[in-house]
């Protein structure tokens, strides 16, 4: 039978307040049958009481068809029918819905703002100092509580409430959290784009009084950010926007919005920074705050576009012990981010403290394993009996929490970490018969799920950043793991907004005023880093057939390249410069304008040869930079071209394929020796100059022969960086060696990723040494998703899945079983649905594979023969 599934709107499932004018629609179809393919469709988007708008097509199109119909109303739920036909003559139908926003000209709320105490600057002492040891209560503020008490006096048909704030907020009505999102209105850069959210409070809305609570805590607006947690990077003041709709039964509507007439006061919640952590006195007076309106406007405002922070897992307490110092600890065995949900029953007045941290030293003791301006400490002053209790408007990096004066009565199950995430579906499942492999796989996701809150950040307990070259280097991979469109999209919006004048892509998106300092020395921004606004949209085009994003995101790619042109033609590395020869060779001279090799960058950061685990160490990493930056600008020009060529623009992509060459030429004239070696004796150089094809043919050899022997006198261990550890398995098969490619992958010894599953890894960390093999840990972070990159690989290379068309419409499954593995199986939630492939090679090589429904399979086996299937569940 033939079905329709997951009908999704502008990528997202069913979502509340839209303002797109002409949303995309897609979907995809599961069948029993072999061979299906759509051949037409009928979608029809309507609205109670409104002419139903119907496109229809002969086509086997199911992702992104574009609404071209009547302007859409606003606050408005539309119903969406999909009727498809196959090439069999069934049919099937699904119905799903979006609603959408509140219009500019529809908001009557003003934004309003009260005079709570305002956080000032904590002066703890700059970049990677250690946390502040003054009370936070001194530099903190508040967080403020509006409300607002209204009559219901007819019965309602629909309530809804549209709301922003400038901090993070959450609502109650009546006193119930109606809503599950975390931290709205999420992180953008607030002075340029703000979004506001809606919500459904229908059912929570009572006959007689009601009262919506809504409190705003700093958040990133106005709390600490960043490594020296700056602080007021937006504004200084928490302010509401807030806007509720009630419409009766009898046709009848009321509108309740934010102004002078809403109450404000401070409860019981003392502080809540992201950084610095959160304290409630449960003993504390309420206390009345005055509410002015404030004039901010609403021309940077539009609607959320990605679903919100959920808890994306509960995690029950494994085990709460004392270390070897007589602290109490908890451990809840996975490294997360969120906060503890937990149940105490103490005295009135009693203050207890909840310190975070994501690994023990080796000698059991608990370990603050992280630098800079975030404490990651909770406390609470008890009311007395039992409460349950959990943080709301901060989250932490940890596994470990020390308990601070707690009551002797405490039980593991009094205590649940909240794992938070933005809500993107997860999409991919992996297994093999290795647990070390399944281990590390697991590890990514969870490195993934922590470090995808609001923005994709770096690390979610020391820094929490936007990081740009992080998420470039790991976009192949998420967009495997879980639908990101929506939420990528999103972050490309803010890279797009947050580029600079001379087109630099900055470091940090959004780049918030707390890292300027840093960016100042780096122009802002660093080759591998700023390549985030080529390569992830190309990923997403490649995995979600998403063009869209190609397009709105060509502008600045075309910006970015700008900014490296003139660097390199204008700027000349002082040896050059100095270099008599350099002055009367011509061809010298021509070429040195295709090379980026000035300013400072991260090159290829975290190399273990050059740091020593501690993040001064990882400073060396800039070290790396020459060749890492000139092999990066090739790299960019490479995905470049290969995106003005799916948008059809052959004058550029002639421009910057003339440009690939120059730039080849050049690197290969300034930095490739006749033999094929180089001047730096880097793994990750040599891996950038083989994969982007920086070297003649000629000295291929030689170059591939010398990164074996690289990789074979550190004792078969990998010895690379951010910036190319994603390509080095991949650059060892390309050069014949998948042999090498396997060592490393089940290398034990550090560096290697087994060392880190092998020391008890549930995350992926910093660097490759974070624990150090004599034990001794680090003050790094343990939760860094970047070199979890390796993920694609196995994907691609072990279980053998690569897309040959975007979206999977046309795909290969290519296993290697001499990767030493009996049992794989990946089942994939494709754009055009599940791909699932499943090898096992015991006594005999044997593959099952499922096809989805309007997609191609290319099966090429061990043993040399190809098949092409369509959809359907085959065995090989
Ligand atoms: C972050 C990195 C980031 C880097 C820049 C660090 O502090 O945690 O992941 O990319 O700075 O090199």
């Amino acid at each position: 039978m033939l079905k329709v599934q997951d009908i999704r709107t502008e990528y997202r499932l069913n979502p509340m307040g839209i303002d797109a004018e002409s949303p995309r629609f897609s979907w995809h179809l599961v069948s029993d049958k072999q061979n299906v393919k759509q051949t037409s469709y009928e979608l029809t988007v309507q609205a109670a009481g409104q002419e139903p708008w119907t496109t229809k097509a002969v086509s086997e199109e199911i992702l992104e068809i574009a609404y071209t119909g009547p302007k859409l109303q606003s606050r408005t739920r539309y119903t969406i029918t999909v009727t498809v036909t196959d090439n069999y003559g069934e049919q099937a139908t699904a119905e799903s819905w979006f609603e959408t926003g509140i219009a500019k000209e529809e908001w009557q709320a003003k934004w309003i703002e009260s005079d709570h105490k305002v956080t000032t600057q904590d002066g703890n002492g700059g970049l990677l100092s250690k946390p502040t040891k003054r009370d936070p209560e001194e530099f903190l503020a508040p967080p403020t509580v509006f409300s607002k008490v209204f009559t219901v006096g007819k019965p309602v048909a629909q309530a809804r409430l549209y709301a922003t704030a400038h901090g993070v907020y959450d609502f109650t009505v009546n006193g119930v959290r109606t809503d599950d999102r975390f931290l709205a209105p999420d992180f953008t850069p607030y002075d340029k784009w703000l979004t506001y959210q809606t919500y459904d409070i229908t059912d929570a809305l009572q006959s007689g009084d009601n009262k919506l609570a809504i409190t705003v805590a700093d958040g990133w607006y106005s709390g600490c950010v960043g490594l020296t947690g700056g602080v007021n990077s937006y504004g200084k003041r928490h302010a509401l926007l807030a806007q509720l709709e009630i419409r009766y039964e009898d046709g009848s509507s009321e509108i309740i919005a934010s102004d002078e007439s809403f109450a404000a006061t401070e409860e019981e919640i003392v502080y809540a920074d992201l950084y610095v952590g959160e304290k409630h006195d449960y003993t504390r007076e309420s206390k009345a705050l005055n509410v002015s309106a404030a004039d901010h406007g609403l021309d940077i405002l539009t609607a959320s576009d990605k679903d919100p922070v959920r808890i994306w897992r509960e995690i029950p307490c494994v085990e709460i012990f004392t270390d070897t110092i007589g602290n109490t600890v908890l451990d809840f065995g996975q490294v997360t981010a969120g906060f503890v949900r937990f149940t105490v029953r103490g005295e009135k007045g009693q203050v207890i403290g909840m310190e975070h941290g994501e690994i023990l030293k080796e000698n059991g003791e608990f370990f603050v394993n992280f630098e800079g301006a975030a404490r990651q400490y909770d406390e609470f002053v008890l009311s007395g009996g039992e409460q349950q209790i959990q943080p709301r408007y901060t989250f932490h990096g940890f596994r470990y929490v020390r308990l601070v004066n707690f009551p002797e009565d405490i039980r593991p199950e009094d205590f649940t970490a909240l794992a938070l995430s933005s809500d993107t579906r997860d999409t991919l499942q992996f297994e093999c018969n290795d647990p070390r492999l399944n281990r590390l796989w697991q590890n990514t996701v969870w490195s993934q799920k922590a470090n995808t809150i609001a923005i994709p950040t770096d690390c979610p307990q020391r820094e929490k950043a936007g990081w740009t070259g992080d998420m470039q280097v790991f976009s192949a991979t998420i967009v495997q793991n879980t639908d990101s469109n929506a939420f990528l999209s999103s972050w490309l919006r803010m890279m797009a907004m947050e580029q600079m004048k001379a087109g630099q892509i900055p470091m940090i998106i959004p780049y918030v005023p707390e890292y300027t300092m840093i960016g100042n020395f780096f122009d802002h921004t660093s080759a591998c880093w700023g390549d985030a606004v080529e390569v992830a949209p190309f990923r997403m085009y490649r995995a979600y057939g998403n063009k869209r994003i190609l397009e709105q995101m060509y502008p600045s790619i075309q910006r970015w390249i700008g900014f490296i042109e003139e660097k390199a033609a204008n700027h000349i590395p002082l040896k050059h410069r100095l270099n008599p020869k350099y002055w009367f060779n011509k061809k010298a001279k021509e070429l040195q304008k295709y090379l980026w090799n000035t300013g400072l960058h991260y090159g290829d950061w975290m190399v273990p040869s050059k740091t020593s685990g501690s993040m001064a160490g990882a400073a060396k990493g800039i070290l790396t930079k020459a060749l890492v930056v000139p092999a990066y600008y090739c790299y960019t020009l490479q995905i470049t071209a290969q995106i003005a060529e799916i948008l059809g623009k052959t004058e550029d992509v002639k421009k910057y394929r003339a440009t690939i060459e120059k730039v080849k030429e050049a690197y290969d004239y300034y930095y490739i020796r006749k033999d094929g070696t180089m001047p730096t004796d880097l793994q990750g150089v040599y891996v950038l100059t083989l994969h982007f094809g920086l070297i003649p043919e000629h000295k291929r050899e030689n170059a591939a022969k010398t990164l074996i022997k690289m990789i074979e006198d550190n004792g078969n261990r990998l010895d690379t960086g951010f910036a190319s550890t994603e390509f080095l398995l991949d650059t060892l098969c390309e050069i014949g060696r998948p042999d090498k490619a396997y060592e490393l992958l089940w290398q034990e010894e550090a560096p290697s990723w087994l060392y880190e599953v092998k020391s008890g890894a549930t995350s992926i960390w910093e660097c490759w040494d974070a624990k150090l093999p004599n034990g001794k840990v680090q003050t790094v972070s343990y939760n860094h998703y970047a070199y979890g990159c390796v993920d694609d690989w196995i994907y691609r290379h072990i279980v053998g899945l690569t897309a040959i068309e975007p979206a999977y419409r046309k795909f290969r499954v290519e296993p290697h079983p001499q990767c030493g593995l009996t049992h794989v199986k990946e089942s994939f939630r494709s754009p055009y649905g599940d791909i699932v492939v499943e090898w096992k090679n015991e006594d005999a090589f044997s593959l099952q594979v499922e096809v989805p429904v309007g997609t191609e399979a290319e099966i090429v086996l061990p043993n040399g023969q190809t098949h092409t299937v369509g959809s359907g569940t085959y065995s090989f």
